[in-house]
């Protein structure tokens, strides 16, 4: 998680950096800090909280003099969200100051090292090891000392780093944690996302693990972590800094909910030629996809959720077995996987830990990797062998949406177009299917246009402890968002259960009052629904309900009733968590939450 940047060229260089530290917030707001280098020395400053603190203590940035500089905001690991552990880190001499994103998981007998040469510590960061190393190391050769102090290092990381006796040189360093260079003219960038740069350039350079960018305003230099130089094709990217602002919306969440429908219309719509899916990026062979007898999807949080959902219709579709499993749990668990597996792997940021580790394990075993991701570029789009990316755009709320969604969207893609070449679907029903699927911006639309007083339920709930989500089959995957949303945002205690195995012990916290939202979309099994509904209702729950347009039989068990626009059955995930999100963003903002930047968390988890 933290956010780190870098600049350096005429302008003065604090500005830039908090205003490219703005963007990045979202990956951590404990504490915030900016150094920066003038004619007197690394001057410095840094505050516990969110931006704003920083931003008041420095004016917006005026009162940081220099033309050069570090900035990063943070998510506490090791040590609390105090000023004495916020970034950046000075050396004990004051002639280096560090920004790091990552754990150095060797820091303590670096420290310890240290210590015995008379170093002293100000923080109980991890971080602070390295600028200490770095001061030890240097002589006059800024280089030479970098590559000696990563050299040291286990871990992830990506640094930050500024030197008092190099004016106008920043460097940046990367090992298993996202750091790309921005290419201007007279002046550079770096930072852990684009979004922090693109409002001064569209042209960028993906750091590969162990390179070095050494930065000057007129030049960047990538190195090897030996030293060597290398070559680096420079990208440029097509979305401007528009896209990442909330054009009159008050939170980031809600732009990016009713984003939705063009963000699925970008994702699928290139990918549908002439009634044919034609997935370019993924290059199976018929030989290849012959060799395959087993699908596992991983991912974490929401993705996992969009590829429990790619579990039920992959398998559903293509009758191959289909296993989805938490990445945490996967990367431990000496997984079945060999060459015959093809290993799908969801992410928006492509740059989550635990993630990018179950993948490397799968294909140390020889599996295949498709990669599903958002982010072009990112560590999961350049590990994997194929990659169908999610043309969500820049999302910027903690709380997934539009990512969610597109990667549910290719979940349903993917499904149909594997069925086909495996000869599972006839030309009727692939046609069909097919066009569902071009159907999917406006039935998402729809979804959103069709219930116009979730605010009105919010209002109405909100002020509950425990709120349950039950469903079966697709709606469970549903449910299983759609509580993560509604806890994440709002701080609500809440689970989601597989209607049928409420009877098996849940159903023990059902008492009077108890909200409990019902996901009976999925019509082959909605008198079972019923009965579930039924039985909860018979113990006091409120019922707020989640059924198809048109039904009427509802009325007769549910207290309140949201109605999703039908599609073909298998694809009901996507139109029936649009509700649920809107839910979840009205309950916070009725609990009064920071709906963009919840408690504890941050956008991409770049740690284990
Ligand atoms: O970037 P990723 O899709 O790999 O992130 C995975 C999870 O961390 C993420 O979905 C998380 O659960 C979100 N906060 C959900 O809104």
């Amino acid at each position: 998680m933290c956010g780190i940047v870098g600049f350096t060229g005429s302008q003065q260089a604090a500005p830039i950096l908090l205003d490219g530290l703005k963007k990045l917030e979202y990956r951590g707001y404990d504490s915030a800090g900016i150094a920066a280098l003038c004619d007197s020395g690394i001057h410095m400053e840094k505050a516990s909280g969110k931006i704003k603190n920083l931003d008041a203590k420095i004016d917006g940035g005026k009162a940081l003099e220099g033309n050069c500089g570090i900035g990063h905001t943070r998510w506490a690991t090791h040590g609390a969200p105090t000023d004495e552990n916020a970034h950046p880190h000075l050396s004990n001499g004051g002639d280096f100051a560090l920004v790091h994103n990552g754990i150095i998981e060797n820091y303590a007998a670096l420290r310890e090292e240290l210590i015995a040469k008379g170093v002293t510590f100000k923080s109980e960061t991890d971080t602070e090891v390295v600028v200490q190393l770095l001061e030890q190391y240097y002589d006059g050769d800024l280089k030479a000392a970098v590559l000696k102090t990563v050299g040291r290092l286990e871990g992830a990381y990506a640094l930050g780093i500024l030197c008092a006796h190099e004016p106008g040189r920043v460097i940046a360093a990367r090992q298993a944690a996202p750091l790309i260079v921005g290419v201007g003219v007279g002046e550079n960038y770096f930072g852990s996302d684009v979004t922090a740069m693109v409002a001064h350039t569209k042209n960028f350079i993906y750091l590969e693990d162990g390179e070095i960018a050494d930065l000057t305003p007129d030049k960047v230099t990538i190195y090897t972590d030996l030293g060597e130089e290398v070559e680096k094709p420079i990208t440029r990217i097509t979305w401007d800094v528009a896209a990442a602002e909330k054009g009159g919306y008050d939170h980031f969440m809600l732009k990016e909910i009713m984003e939705q429908p063009n963000a699925i219309k970008s994702t699928i719509e290139p990918r549908i030629q002439n009634g044919e899916i034609v997935l370019d990026d993924f290059h199976l062979t018929d030989e290849d996809l012959k060799q395959i007898n087993k699908i596992m999807i991983t991912a974490c949080g929401s993705a996992f959720y969009a590829g429990s959902v790619g579990k039920y219709v992959i398998e559903r579709l293509c009758r191959i077995p289909v296993e989805a499993d938490l990445a945490s749990e996967l990367r431990y668990r000496d997984p079945l996987v060999d060459e015959h597996t093809l290993l799908v792997v969801v992410s928006q940021s492509g740059e989550t830990a635990d993630t990018i580790a179950a993948m490397k394990e799968c294909k140390a075993r020889g599996a295949r990797i498709l990669a599903i991701v958002n982010v072009v570029g990112s560590t999961i789009a350049r590990l994997a062998d194929d990659v169908i990316y999610t043309w969500a755009g820049p999302e910027i709320a903690v709380a997934t949406t539009k990512g969610y969604t597109t990667q549910v969207a290719v979940m349903d893609m993917l499904a149909v177009y594997l069925a086909r070449r495996l000869g599972r679907l006839d030309d009727a029903e692939y046609a069909r299917l097919v066009d569902e699927i071009q159907q999917f911006p406006s039935l998402v639309q729809r979804a959103i246009d069709l219930n116009p007083n979730i605010q009105g339920l919010a209002k109405k709930y909100y002020n509950h402890n425990n709120i349950f989500f039950i469903g079966r089959n697709l709606d469970y995957a549903a449910c299983m968002e759609g509580s993560l949303k509604l806890k994440e945002i709002s701080y609500l205690h809440s689970e989601a259960y597989a209607a049928g195995e409420l009877k098996h012990g849940t159903i023990a916290l059902i008492e009077e009052d108890r909200p409990v939202i019902a996901l009976a979309c999925y019509e082959a099994l909605f008198d079972k629904m019923m009965s579930n509904i039924k039985e909860v209702k018979a113990r006091g729950a409120q019922v707020l309900a989640v059924v198809l347009e048109g039904n009427r039989q509802i009325f007769a068990e549910a207290d309140d009733v949201i109605f999703i626009p039908k599609t073909e059955p298998m694809f009901n995930s996507l139109p029936e968590i649009i509700p649920l999100q809107l839910f979840a963003y009205y309950v916070a903002r009725e609990n009064g939450c920071d709906i963009d930047k919840p408690k504890n968390l941050a956008k991409s988890v770049t740690v284990e």
